[in-house]
């Protein structure tokens, strides 16, 4: 049985993912880079300054690592005024009312997020009380692939590994739930997902059968 499930943010409970695209957008335009399509779905789930390598190398630039931490600073506060738009029109459909319905059936929340900017998110929108513990960029030293972010969140909540499971929309992130030992779900239309090892595949929550999903029905 299920008795906790940790949330992504950023293209699971919010389309901050968006937002995040547009700051890199943005970022390339002024540096006359490229930003193709396909790097946008590699860059969901990965940190900051992991997100910019990402766009160094697919150019085929490099840069110190002052200029580095400069251009980093530069998407953020893109970020960051982009983040000011942010309203309920933002929240991926379903998502709190899954939560919710979650929440009714004493399962608990988490969330597992590689942003540093997570909680201004929650904040932002009301709804940092649907969750019973957040890990954020801010608490982690190791990103997705790696288990940290869930495992520690795992620990918080009090639930074993195999009790709990994550809601991701990266690749890199269904990589880091299966390396924590938790059930993964691949949510949402990224391309990959499936090869990545989801356990479950989600295109949108209007598509969830919440108690066959707590019952461990839906996947083998
Ligand atoms: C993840 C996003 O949630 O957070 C990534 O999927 C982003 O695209 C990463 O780069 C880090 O976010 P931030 O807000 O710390 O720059
Ligand atoms: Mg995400």
């Amino acid at each position: 049985t299920i008795e906790a499930v940790i949330f992504d943010l950023d293209g699971v409970v919010v389309y901050t993912d968006e937002y995040h695209s547009r700051g890199w957008r943005r970022l390339c335009d002024d540096q006359g880079w490229r930003f193709p399509e396909e790097v946008s779905d590699q860059l969901r789930g990965v940190s900051r300054m992991e997100s910019l390598q990402i766009i160094l190398d697919s150019n085929g630039v490099s840069a110190t690592g002052e200029e580095k931490e400069e251009m980093a600073h530069r998407k953020n506060e893109y970020y960051k005024t982009y983040l000011q738009e942010v309203d309920e029109s933002a929240l991926v459909p379903g998502a709190v009312d899954c939560i919710r319905e979650l929440r009714r059936r004493g399962v608990l929340i988490g969330l597992g997020s590689a942003s540093k900017n997570a909680l201004t998110v929650l904040r932002g929108l009301g709804i940092e009380e649907l969750f019973d513990q957040a890990v954020t960029g801010l608490d982690i030293t190791r990103s997705k692939p790696d288990p940290q972010v869930f495992t520690l969140g795992g620990q918080r909540l009090g639930v074993s590994p195999e009790r709990c499971a994550v809601f991701e929309d990266a690749v890199s992130g269904v990589e880091a739930a299966n390396a924590a030992g938790m059930i993964s779900v691949g949510f949402g239309p990224t391309q990959g997902l499936d090869q990545a090892g989801a356990d479950l595949l989600v295109p949108d929550y209007a598509w969830l059968d919440i108690d066959a999903f707590l019952a461990g029905t839906l996947w083998s």
